[in-house]
């Protein structure tokens, strides 16, 4: 097949979306259509990448900065055919080019590997699919005379109603000897209902110039359904979801309450046993280790959970490790650098940054801590708090094993508080405090007597 050069298109507004956003960088599962065709194609060891941008070109750039693909300019945007067109300096005589539409983001790498291969340089290879509801779509138009031998792709708008009832569809990806496609894209026209030069012209130039049509078919509708409007997108959204729910209840086990209601933006990784409850949503990558539940409604971004951990519903984290056995939530916050070790229990309206917690630690009950080293056994007071910031630097709060903060403290750092030591209800501790002693810094408590309460004069 000699090169392969790889061009996708990306200049288009996606009127149909009604959003000022470029459609190719509306999100499937966290990630741009775009950069999911990027993702598919990364594999493919592409001679070069080119990318057509167009509409809101900047951002598009912007987006896939640091990929290696090369932007080029379609301004104004007359058509798929006149995307092409544009690109045809950077292209080389030789080898093959596959083409790729920035809105079917779910193409797969071994289908693009093998459309190219069909074409080897020497044919024009149509991936093509069959598809419930084709509305919308260009159809593959064959030719039963000459057993069955594409003929043209007709677009939805320009079909006639035999043609609209033809199920097999172009898919938005193709693959042509380079050489042959530069010369053949130059020759298009826009005489169509759309006043749009169409890539998919150039299957009848090959017809007329002898050059060989393939048809290879795609896995399935999935991998190739093309993102239009919202409702698409939404609809492909939950088909990859539900996707991705099959693969962790295939591969281990996963038991999720209802696979239907889950997101997964990102990879995650688990182990045996791990149980999944409704509404949650997983971000970045996420590990799960044997054993651990995860219910209700939480939201968990790039961290781990160790074995046997128990997520109570409503609790969110970033940048977190949670150890073996560990309890979190209900309404938890884990911030970035939360680190718990085993059997650490967090509670209701609790927010840990940056700290870490060791073995059997607990903070249960409306609680902040933040840059705190938090010995074994401690128990931290409902409503305690450290006070990390001074208004300009993060300080730390040292905690030693076996500490018992009492509710409502304030903790104002630097301050370290040695292990085994009590510290009083109420204290604001702003020097260290002994190890093994009560430590209380609170105003004491007073009774006056004979003292009245004000009483409004009598009407
Ligand atoms: C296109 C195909 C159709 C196919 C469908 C599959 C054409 C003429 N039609 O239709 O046969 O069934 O994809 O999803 O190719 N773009 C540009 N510059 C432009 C116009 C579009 O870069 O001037 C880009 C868009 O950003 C988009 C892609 O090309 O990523 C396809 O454009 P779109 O307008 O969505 O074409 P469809 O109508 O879906
Ligand atoms: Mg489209």
């Amino acid at each position: 097949m000699g090169q392969l050069s790889i061009v996708i298109m990306a200049a288009g507004k996606g009127t149909r979306m009604k959003s000022a956003r470029p459609k190719v960088l509306h999100t499937l599962a966290g990630r741009s259509l775009l950069q999911h065709v990027l993702n598919a194609v990364a594999g493919l060891g592409a001679d070069r990448t080119l990318l057509v941008v167009g509409h809101e070109a900047d951002a598009v750039r912007a987006s896939v900065a640091g990929s290696g693909a090369t932007c080029v300019l379609q301004e104004p945007q007359l058509g798929t055919g006149h995307a092409v067109q544009q690109v045809v300096p950077h292209l080389p005589d030789a080898g093959t080019t596959l083409v790729l539409n920035g809105d079917v983001p779910l193409i797969q790498a071994d289908t693009a590997a093998a459309l190219a291969a069909a074409s080897g340089g020497k044919k024009l290879a149509l991936l093509t699919v069959e598809m419930a509801d084709p509305a919308g779509y260009g159809r593959i138009v064959r030719d039963p005379s000459q057993g069955d031998a594409v003929r043209a792709i007709v677009e939805h708008k320009d079909a006639s109603d035999a043609q609209r009832a033809i199920r097999e569809v172009y898919t938005g990806i193709l693959a042509a000897p380079t050489a042959w496609l530069k010369r053949a894209v130059k020759g298009l026209t826009n005489d169509n209902a759309q006043r749009e030069y169409y890539l998919t012209d150039i299957v009848a130039v090959a017809e007329r110039e002898g050059l060989p049509v393939v048809a290879v078919p795609a896995h399935d509708e999935f991998e190739v359904t093309g993102v239009n409007s919202a409702t698409q997108l939404a609809e492909l959204e939950r088909r990859f979801q539900r996707r991705q729910a099959e693969r962790l209840m295939e591969e281990h086990g996963v038991r999720f309450a209802d696979p239907s209601r889950f997101d997964l933006r990102g990879t995650l990784a688990c182990g045996r046993d791990v149980f999944i409850d409704v509404g949650c949503v997983f971000e970045g990558n996420v590990t799960l280790d044997d054993d651990v539940t995860i219910s209700a409604h939480c939201v968990i971004r790039n961290s781990r959970i160790e074995a046997g951990a128990l997520i109570q519903p409503f609790t969110h984290m970033t940048d977190a490790v949670i150890g073996p056995r560990a309890e979190v939530g209900p309404f938890a916050r884990l911030r970035p650098g939360a680190q718990l070790g085993a059997e650490v229990h967090i509670g209701n309206f609790v927010e840990i940054k940056n700290s870490t917690l060791a073995r059997g630690a607990k903070a249960n009950h409306l609680a902040y801590v933040g840059d705190a080293t938090v010995g074994e056994r401690v128990n931290y007071g409902a409503g305690s708090i450290t006070a990390n910031y001074d208004g300009a630097f993060k300080h730390r709060t040292v905690i030693g094993n076996d500490v018992h903060v009492g509710s409502n403290c304030v903790l104002v750092a630097p301050v370290t508080v040695a292990e085994g030591a009590t510290i009083g209800a109420g204290s604001t501790i702003s020097k260290d405090a002994p190890a093994g002693q009560l430590t209380v810094a609170r105003a004491k408590q007073v009774s006056i007597q004979g003292w009245s309460r004000p009483k409004k004069a009598a009407k």
